[in-house]
């Protein structure tokens, strides 16, 4: 089977990139996403391509080449499912924040909706694709809708997620580590499973790609995030240890990653990690292991989160406990609020927590992020309802630059490891500050040396 049509229900962070990259790379496939949020798909079909909604390096670039081509955003999800051959399912699988296994598993209604209306609206044998993060054996309930409401159409359903990292996704893209396509061994499961590889194959070389059962396909993702994670909730909990002793976490990073069976990646301490993904895929991991009965291997994976959560306090009460035990009606300027450099995704990022342990001390909280707006940072406080969002309004203040928002600061706190951050004038900030000037460097980005040669009080992660 060849594939000459795609479509692709959610226009987000996946979604969007995968697409873009897909239809660039495949000039003679049609590929169109779809979103219910009209806003969203407005945003993508922007006339000026550095105003589509995602920031990603080299995004807008590969957006202008392939739109109006071969690459569509248009919120008419029926037409575009019934013209494809392919249609991957990119829709938010969040944690759930009601009923059965509030606060743990992951909430499937979005998933569900699509399945019910791809039934609805299929004439001709379709291939659906999971490219959402799912909890192992999803493509079973898919297929239980899939063929009880559909047409009497053939549907093949295979698991191909998606291990970009926001900030290099169209690297990752160009360049994937491998592609895990998972399906049935029957006949029609390796035909379609095949369709997916010649798509993949027009950049991808055949040996990265791999091919397994749905179900292993479903659970590596899961566990990828998980060993992701772990690493750094590993490396984290060094990070106090090194405090405590004297050694430092960047020597012992250096040290443990030239073992070339543990690697030097992925062991940068830091204020906790952020993203949507890694303390939802794991509190999913976490529940289905319970659901299981498996206490034991519930309880390990857990500890990762408790890590990470214990890491985020830990930098507030650093700051409260530094600044005289009293942060009340002081500025403590935030540098950086994105959950990682070169991405103006802010979902679960520590900057959000750290800002609401130091608002309930009282403080005053003025940040600069390159990419993330006011409005954005106010509504990822808001969501916390940990107080009332004229509260939050008149506790926060941002600015455009980050020279006036350290001006007049009691201390800088550096939350996102933006690069613009390391070049910097860093002795006419300290001379615009109060004095003794503190600098929390969560990301370490900073050299402790220069900066306390400067006159900061430097306190980094880890040392
Ligand atoms: P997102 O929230 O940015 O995008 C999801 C989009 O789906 C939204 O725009 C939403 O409006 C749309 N949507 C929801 N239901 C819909 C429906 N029924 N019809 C049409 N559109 C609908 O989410 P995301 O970050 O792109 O993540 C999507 C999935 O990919 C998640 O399962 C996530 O775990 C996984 N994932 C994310 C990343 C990442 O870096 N963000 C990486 C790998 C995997
Ligand atoms: C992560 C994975 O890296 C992707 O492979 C996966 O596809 C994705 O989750 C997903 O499923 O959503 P992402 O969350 O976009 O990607 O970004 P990461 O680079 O993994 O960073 C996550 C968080 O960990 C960030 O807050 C980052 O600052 C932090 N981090 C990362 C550290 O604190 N130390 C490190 O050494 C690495």
């Amino acid at each position: 089977m060849k594939i000459t049509k795609i479509c692709c229900i959610g226009a987000g962070y996946v979604g969007g990139p995968t697409m873009a990259v897909i239809a660039q790379k495949c000039p003679n496939i049609q590929v169109t996403v779809v979103d219910l949020n009209e806003q969203r798909i407005k945003d993508w079909n922007d006339p000026n391509t550095d105003n589509i909604p995602i920031y990603e390096p080299g995004l807008s670039e590969i957006v202008a080449e392939a739109r109006g081509r071969n690459l569509f955003f248009s919120t008419e999800v029926e037409k575009a499912i019934d013209e494809a051959q392919v249609i991957f399912i990119s829709v938010n699988t969040p944690t759930k924040t009601y009923g059965k296994g509030k606060g743990m598993a992951a909430d499937l209604k979005y998933i569900e909706l699509c399945a019910r209306q791809i039934a609805k609206v299929a004439k001709q044998n379709k291939i659906v694709v999971e490219k959402s993060t799912l909890p192992v054996r999803t493509a079973e309930a898919i297929k239980s809708i899939l063929d009880n409401t559909g047409n009497g159409v053939q549907f093949q359903i295979l698991s191909n997620p998606e291990f970009l990292a926001e900030g290099t996704a169209v690297t990752d893209l160009l360049n994937p580590d491998r592609i895990l396509i998972g399906g049935d061994s029957t006949p029609e499961g390796e035909e379609a499973i095949n369709a997916l590889v010649d798509v993949y194959a027009n950049w991808v070389s055949k040996d990265k790609i791999l091919k397994t059962n749905v179900w292993s396909s479903e659970l590596s993702k899961l566990t990828a995030n998980a060993f992701l994670a772990q690493r750094i909730s590993s490396i984290n909990a060094m990070s106090e240890l090194c405090e405590k002793t004297g050694a430092d976490i960047s020597e012992v990073a250096k040290a443990i990653g030239m073992d070339s069976r543990i690697g030097s990646k992925f062991l940068k301490a830091s204020v906790g990690f952020g993203g949507s993904c890694f303390q939802k895929d794991i509190l999913n991991l976490v529940y289905i292991a319970k659901s299981y009965g498996l206490t034991e291997v519930a309880d390990y994976w857990e500890q990762v989160i408790i890590m990470n959560d214990y890491q985020k306090r830990r930098f507030s009460n650093k700051i409260v406990q530094t600044l005289y035990n009293t942060v009340a009606d002081k500025k403590i300027a935030f540098l950086g609020w994105a959950f990682k450099k070169d991405t103006n995704d802010t979902r679960e990022s520590a900057a959000i927590y750290v800002a609401d342990d130091l608002i309930n001390e009282q403080a005053k909280i003025a940040v600069y992020d390159p990419k993330v707006s006011r409005n954005k940072m106010l509504s990822d406080l808001d969501y916390l309802e940990t107080r009332s969002a004229e509260e939050n309004n008149s506790k926060v203040v941002t600015f455009d630059n980050a020279y006036d928002a350290c001006k007049d600061a009691h201390a800088i706190a550096i939350l996102t490891e933006w690069d613009e951050f390391t070049s910097y004038d860093w002795q006419k900030i300290y001379d615009s500050m109060h004095k003794p000037a503190f600098l929390f460097d969560g990301r370490n980005i900073l050299n402790s040396k220069e900066m306390e040669s400067i006159g900061f009080i430097y306190k980094g992660i880890g040392s």
